[in-house]
């Protein structure tokens, strides 16, 4: 794997003024290395802002969600292509939080994949188990379906990033052992190849669920895992860029 990839997503936090902390974001971008690549996924109504500010500064800015259509009668809705057309280069699809939400199951995100692909636009598809389904001993088995489900054929390195987010380690402040990352990512990989051929070994695989300054080494340290997926941290300039260092 040649580069990593950092990605914030700021869930719905940030106001306009926030536009602050993405400068700062792009102030540090040089002490980063250059193998390090950075994704901010403000809410939707930044992003605009946010990639007209981040234009050629090697921050780049995606969406949260998108809806699958490309237009129409869908209240509220966004499509991947008025994320396109905002300046977003990436979107996350199927976060546990939109499967909890909303009730999106593995045939929706699939659908969405669909869709970012179609706006031309990079998907990071989001997988991971709860806790009931990790103590079940089932973690790997639901997250293999989760992959089966969700992916469509077609994926390459070029469209498609996967992040595993154990759900249980969103926002708690806990995360897997190193031996469980590097299971699960072994396993994750193993599922691309066999559907993706040579792509699936490039395809990048994300660890997202509670990654912070301090832990930021170690998990980015575990073989597979080729970036993070930030929630709380990357709210931050200094934490988000003190986790890029690490990676
Ligand atoms: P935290 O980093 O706040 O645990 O959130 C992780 C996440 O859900 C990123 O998508």
């Amino acid at each position: 794997m040649t580069s990593t990839l950092i990605a914030g997503n700021w869930k719905m936090n940030g106001l306009a003024r926030s536009i602050g902390e993405l400068e700062a974001m792009i102030a540090g971008r040089s002490e980063v290395p250059d193998t390090v690549d950075l994704l901010i996924c403000p809410p939707a109504t930044l992003v605009a802002a946010f990639a007209l500010r981040a234009q050629n500064t090697g921050v780049s800015i995606g969406g949260q969600d998108c809806h699958a259509a490309v237009s129409g009668a869908h209240t509220g809705d966004i499509s991947a292509e008025m994320l396109a057309d905002c300046g977003a280069s990436h979107v996350i699809v199927g976060h546990s939080e939109r499967r909890a939400d909303h009730g999106e199951t593995d045939a929706v995100v699939r659908a969405k994949v669909e869709a970012v692909w179609r706006a031309g636009l990079v998907a990071i598809a989001c997988v991971g188990e709860t806790e009931a389904e990790r103590d079940a001993g089932r973690a790997v088995e639901v997250v293999e379906r989760q992959l089966d489900g969700s992916l469509p054929e077609r994926a390459t390195a070029a469209n498609l990033v996967v992040a595993y987010e154990p759900v249980w380690a969103i926002g708690t402040g806990r995360t897997p052992t190193v031996e469980d990352v590097a299971s699960m990512h072994a396993a994750i990989r193993l599922v691309l190849e066999k559907r993706f051929g040579d792509d699936g070994g490039a395809i990048k695989i994300l660890y997202g669920g509670s990654v912070k300054p301090d832990n930021a080494a170690t998990l980015l340290g575990v073989d597979h895992v080729n970036g993070a997926l930030v929630g709380g941290a990357s709210l931050k300039a200094s934490d988000f860029l003190a986790i890029a260092k690490a990676g």
